[in-house]
């Protein structure tokens, strides 16, 4: 069965996915785009020979779509998301699932009351190669208790309509999500370090800063983010445990040994550095909504991550440490 998929919100991320669809990934189709921008829509519906819709409510609920990939901006989301389920079809729904916690609670809710996990966030990072090693290594306890984990996540630049918040709910989501994940525990507390800010930067924004989140059993996690380091993509992650420490490569690329030195090159973004991870997310989704089954992050892992997020944005503003609200965790989701 080829899986037909229905894309809201075809730009950068959504037109990376439809190739990685079309080209290496088994057993998907893009049949129908919508887009906000429907000049864009119609061009990347011709492109792909699809449909252009002109809205997402009718893409949702078009005969010839099986399941929706959303990938339009974050405060967009909850609609399409929440449609995608009152139709009781698949959605794969890029990060943040929402913007905030509350939003995604509308989603749980739903979601539960029609008794079916339909609902994929496109958090890729649980999918690449070395943190998957990581996290391998840690389960073991081969290094004993992991203790703290030193985070960075550096950007070339960020447009100007970037604002101040995203530092947080739109980049150290990543960080946010896939510790839980790597740690298994959810996070308490958030506080913000503020250094020095870079002079290469729109003045309304705290760049870089130090998201500093500390786990139920007292783990530590330090997240550097800086979005306008100049010089590339640059993620980082080492875990300190008892009896080791265990970090990921340095960029995933073959390093070269000649008269000018040792290096490797920088990654430029995150679709040269997570390539894998994307094509190995959405082949499993495509493979899981193929026989009727759920994968991925859940909208609990959305909501959770929102939570954090949450508090890290109050800690943004309002210096200290901010406690993190969260619900407990439905057995609908355990
Ligand atoms: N997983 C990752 O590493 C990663 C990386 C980049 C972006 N993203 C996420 O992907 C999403 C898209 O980011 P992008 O960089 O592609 O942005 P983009 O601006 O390039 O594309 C967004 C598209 O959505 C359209 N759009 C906006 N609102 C819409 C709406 N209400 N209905 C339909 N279409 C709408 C825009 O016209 C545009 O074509 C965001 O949620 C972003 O956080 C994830």
């Amino acid at each position: 069965m080829t899986v037909r998929i229905g894309m809201i919100g075809p730009g950068g991320m959504g037109q990376a996915h439809i190739d990685r669809i079309h080209t290496v990934i088994a057993g998907g189709r893009v049949v129908a785009v919508s887009d906000v921008d429907e000049v864009r829509a119609k061009e990347v519906a011709s492109r792909i020979g699809g449909t252009a819709y002109a809205d997402s409510a009718s893409l949702i609920a078009a005969d010839e779509v099986d399941a929706v990939m959303i990938c339009s901006y974050g405060p967009a989301h909850e609609v399409d998301v929440l449609a995608a389920i009152a139709a009781g079809k698949p959605v794969f729904c890029e990060k943040p699932l929402t913007p905030t916690a509350d939003a995604a609670l509308r989603i749980m809710e739903a979601e539960e009351a029609g008794g079916r996990r339909l609902v994929t966030v496109g958090f890729m990072r649980r999918f690449d190669r070395s943190y998957r090693q990581m996290k391998e290594l840690l389960d073991s306890g081969e290094l004993g208790e992991t203790l703290m984990v030193h985070c960075a996540h550096r950007n070339p630049t960020v447009p100007e309509h970037y604002t101040w918040d995203m530092a947080i709910n739109d980049t150290a989501i990543h960080e946010i999500d896939t510790l839980r994940w790597l740690l298994g525990e959810e996070f308490v507390s958030a506080r913000v370090d503020k250094p020095k800010k870079t002079s290469l930067r729109f003045e309304h924004l705290q760049d870089p800063l130090v998201l500093v989140l500390e786990t139920e059993s007292g783990v530590r996690v330090d997240d550097e983010i800086f979005v306008n380091c100049q010089f590339g993509y640059d993620i980082r992650c080492e875990a300190v445990a008892e009896k080791g420490t265990v970090s990921l490569g340095d960029q995933n690329a073959i390093v070269v040994r000649d008269g000018a030195g040792v290096r490797n090159s920088i990654a430029r973004d995150h679709n040269d550095r997570f390539w894998g991870a994307f094509v190995t997310e959405v082949q499993e989704w495509v493979d899981a909504v193929a026989v009727g089954e759920h994968t991925g992050s859940t909208s609990w892992d959305g909501y959770a991550a929102a939570c954090v997020c949450d508090a890290g944005v109050r800690a943004l503003t309002d210096d200290g440490v901010v406690k993190v609200e969260m619900i407990a965790k439905p057995d609908f989701y355990a």
